[in-house]
């Protein structure tokens, strides 16, 4: 496995399990703490929740079983949406409240990473950075990040907080490439900042749709998979985002560890430049 520096304070795992779709698992809190444990063993350290997952409670069960395990993980949450409303609210009350709540709920003194989860039209910078502050000098919170800010939304709040931005946590895959050009991924790079990527498989779609562009692009990639004996799909997939230079971290949606362990084969593999493109411009092709 590899890890990354996102501060001084936070080293993450290049592969990050996302527990978005955790309350679809089935798991009970002794298959989620074996599954912590397993993917411990693959080198996956680093955890993304969000206050509205409703994931919370089931992971901070299951580490309560053996708390031991803890200061081995990485724990990202978000807040700044409200699940009642569906509406952002990034108050300075509600940042601070919802983070009290997310540590109630994961059963832990402090979250490794707190991201704004999208930009928030009503946003007051002045209180965002107040509340970064206390929930920074109270301990509860050591980084600060946001998830799905166009870079007019990040240069505004990374002009009022003192806190390094660490990361921004954003959409990409193949059916979804826009944020490659539309200056999202260019501002990551400009600060030097590795973006955390979602919705990587597109929700398993390209592998399950039977239409006709997606299975040309399918042929491409097992083409390409086949030129480094891989005959799985999404570890081309997820080789065509590690190969790029931004240092993207894809967080992986699946609950199966023969899934996870077919993700890790891509940290074999880096992709040529006429490889990639011709990924990129299949896809473009058909989509
Ligand atoms: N910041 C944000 O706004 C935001 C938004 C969405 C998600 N996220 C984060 O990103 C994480 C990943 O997102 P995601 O779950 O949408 O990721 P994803 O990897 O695109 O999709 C995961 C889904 O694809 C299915 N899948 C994976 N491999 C498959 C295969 N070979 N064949 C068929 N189906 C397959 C999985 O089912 P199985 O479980 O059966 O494998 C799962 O339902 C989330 O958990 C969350 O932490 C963040």
């Amino acid at each position: 496995m590899e890890y990354i520096h996102l501060s001084e304070t936070l080293r993450v795992s290049r592969f990050i399990q996302g527990l978005m779709r955790l309350p679809s698992w089935n798991f009970n809190k002794y298959d989620l703490l074996y599954q912590i444990e397993k993917l411990s063993s693959l080198g996956i350290t680093t955890y993304d929740n969000a206050s509205i997952y409703g994931s919370e409670i089931s992971f901070g069960e299951a580490i309560y079983l053996k708390p031991s395990i803890r200061q081995k993980l990485q724990i990202i949450t978000k807040s700044g949406l409200r699940l009642e409303t569906q509406y952002p609210d990034t108050s300075k009350e509600y940042l601070i409240k919802s983070v009290e709540k997310s540590l109630i709920n994961l059963k832990t003194d402090y979250i490794d990473l707190l991201l704004i989860q999208q930009p928030d039209p009503f946003i007051n910078p002045f209180e965002v950075s107040e509340a970064f502050n206390y929930l920074l000098k109270s301990g509860k919170v050591l980084n600060f990040g946001v998830a799905n800010y166009p870079p007019s939304s990040f240069n505004l709040l990374q002009k009022f907080v003192k806190e390094p931005l660490v990361t921004n946590q954003i959409e990409l895959s193949l059916l979804n490439l826009k944020n490659f050009v539309n200056g999202t991924l260019e501002l990551c790079q400009e600060y030097e900042i590795p973006p955390m990527i979602w919705g990587v498989l597109d929700g398993g779609k390209i592998f399950t749709s039977s239409d006709e562009a997606l299975l040309n692009i399918c042929d491409k990639l097992e083409e390409i998979g086949s030129r480094y004996n891989i005959n799985t799909l999404e570890t081309i997939i997820y080789a065509f985002f590690l190969s790029h230079p931004a240092n993207l971290i894809p967080i992986i949606g699946t609950s199966k560890i023969n899934r996870v362990t077919n993700a890790l084969k891509a940290l074999e593999i880096k992709l040529t430049r006429k490889e990639w493109f011709e990924i990129y411009y299949t896809v473009k092709g058909y989509i």
